[in-house]
Parts: C-alpha cells; sequence; structure tokens
C-alpha cells in the first residue's frame, strides 16, 4: 500500500540488525536506499545485498558525529527525501557499570555522542533541502530507555535517546508547515538480544516474543509514506506491550 518509488531514503547505522531491516522495508516500498554505517564494509555488503534484489541501494559510510563527513555525503548523494536516525549505541554497550551518582562527565560523552549528536547533526545536515523542496520525513529510532528508563547504568543513555525525541517534537512544530514530518520509534526489546537472555526478557512481553528488524521497516514505512502526512511529533512505541503510554 505505501509507495516511496522516487524517494531517496538515508539510513544510518543500517549495517545490521534493526537499520538492515529498515533499509530492506524502505527499498522493498521503492525507495532508493542509501546505507549509512561506521563500519564501511558492513555497509557495503548490505548494500550489495539489497541490490542483488534489484532494487537501487548505495553504501554511504559516515560517522554520524562527524558533521563534515555527513555534509559532504548529503552534497555528493542528495537530496534526501527520507531520514531514518538509527545509529546508537544501546544494549550492554550503553550500561555504564555504575549508578549516574558515581559517574562524570567522561562517562556521559559516549553515549550522548551518538544517540544525540550523531541525530542532531544528521537533522541539522537534511533539513534545508527538505525545505526547499516541501518535503521531507525523519523517523529517529529511540528507546523505552528514553521514554520509560530501563535501569540501573542507562542514565546517560536514556538522556540520549530522550533527547532525541524530544528533538523530533521540537522539528515537527518548527517544520509542519514545510511539508515535513518528524517522529520517534522507541524500541523495547529487539531479537539480537544475547541468547542466554532472550527467554527471560520474552517473559515479559504480553505478546511473547522479541521486536524484530522487520517490526520496525513496517513502522518506518508507514511514517516515512505521503500517508503519514498528519503524523509528526510522535512516538511510537514498539515494544509488544511491555511498556504501555
Ligand atoms: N537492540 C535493541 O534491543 C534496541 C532497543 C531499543 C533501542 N534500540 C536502538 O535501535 C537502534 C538500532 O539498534 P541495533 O540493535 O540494530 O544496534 P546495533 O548495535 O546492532 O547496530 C547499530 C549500527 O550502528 C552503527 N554505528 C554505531 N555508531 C555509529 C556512528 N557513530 N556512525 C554511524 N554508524 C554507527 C554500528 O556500526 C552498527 O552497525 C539503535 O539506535 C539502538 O539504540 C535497540
Amino acid at each position: 500500500m505505501f509507495d516511496l518509488t522516487g524517494r531517496t531514503a538515508l539510513i544510518t547505522g543500517a549495517g545490521q540488525n534493526v537499520g538492515a531491516g529498515i533499509a530492506r522495508t524502505l527499498s522493498s516500498a521503492g525507495a532508493t536506499v542509501l546505507v549509512n554505517d561506521l563500519r564501511a564494509e558492513r555497509a557495503e555488503e548490505i548494500a550489495e545485498a539489497l541490490a542483488a534484489n534489484g532494487v537501487t541501494a548505495r553504501a554511504l559510510p559516515f560517522d554520524v558525529t562527524d558533521r563534515t563527513a555527513i555534509d559532504e555525503a548529503v552534497a555528493a548523494h542528495g537530496p534526501i527525501d527520507v531520514l531514518v536516525n538509527n545509529a546508537g549505541n544501546g544494549g550492554a554497550e550503553a550500561m555504564l557499570p555504575k549508578k549516574f551518582a558515581d559517574t562524570g562527565p567522561d562517562d556521559w560523552r559516549g553515549p550522548m555522542e551518538v544517540n544525540l549528536d550523531g541525530v542532531l547533526h544528521c537533522c541539522h545536515a537534511v533539513l534545508p533541502g527538505m525545505v526547499e523542496r516541501g518535503h521531507g520525513r525523519i523517523i529517529t529510532i529511540s528507546s523505552a530507555a528514553g521514554t520509560h528508563g530501563v535501569g540501573i547504568g542507562f542514565a546517560p543513555y536514556s538522556v540520549g535517546k530522550g533527547g532525541s525525541l524530544s528533538l523530533m517534537r521540537s522539528l515537527a512544530l518548527e517544520h509542519g508547515r514545510d511539508g515535513i514530518t518528524a517522529n520517534s520509534v522507541a524500541l523495547g526489546v529487539m531479537d539480537s538480544v544475547r541468547a542466554e537472555t532472550a527467554a527471560a526478557l520474552t517473559k515479559s512481553i504480553p505478546v511473547g516474543r522479541l521486536g524484530s528488524p522487520d517490526d520496525v521497516g513496517a513502522a518506518c514505512l508507514w511514517l516515512a509514506s505521503n500517508e503519514a502526512g498528519w503524523v509528526t511529533g510522535q512516538t511510537i512505541g514498539l515494544n509488544g506491550g511491555a511498556f504501555t503510554s
């Protein structure tokens, strides 16, 4: 039903798992996808696999915290119609082995650099082109950590994820009349979680399973479509019912 033919979508952190799934779904709906990742070889592998299926996909490696690199990539491969801010450092990487009271600025920087600064940079880079063309879709992959908090050690990650969804709300207010929507998708536990913890985590999910990249791709496809033009400034919780709002 949702057709993205003629649209170009940039998906950050699309070298594996959720981002690769989003790239697969958007490309199957007709979008040209630009597969970003910090790791060039992963971006190339995913882009090649998609292109082998007959869609238009290109690798676009850069670090989302490097504003100059983002600007160069957008200038060379734009215009960007759909930006999906997916790059993030969640999971065990995001959990500090201490409570917030025992942390300092050096602990906060890492989790916030990718999850918040990276989103700010990418949005800032694509917005002028979207405003000029009078159309744009910005989707940020956030987390239940950002909407609800998920436990000890996650405070800086939660701030990064919560800040990014606040940015979406602000952009929705500033750019509604420019034809640009900005929304967040806040994920619960995904099926990329370590096998030894999967069973225990699944027990806490009302629908009885972990989330898949295809679940996220489907939500992104809808938000990227013309049909979702009246949806902006929203946070959609994809969590199997584990976090009710
Ligand atoms: N996996 C989960 O259970 C879960 C839960 C809630 C939210 N999320 C969020 O969903 C998103 C995707 O999660 P995932 O599990 O697929 O993550 P992942 O770690 O499997 O993949 C993230 C990708 O982003 C890339 N990346 C990291 N830093 C980057 C940077 N600075 N510039 C460009 N690319 C970079 C990595 O190389 C990797 O390929 C993340 O934003 C994460 O915070 C995940």
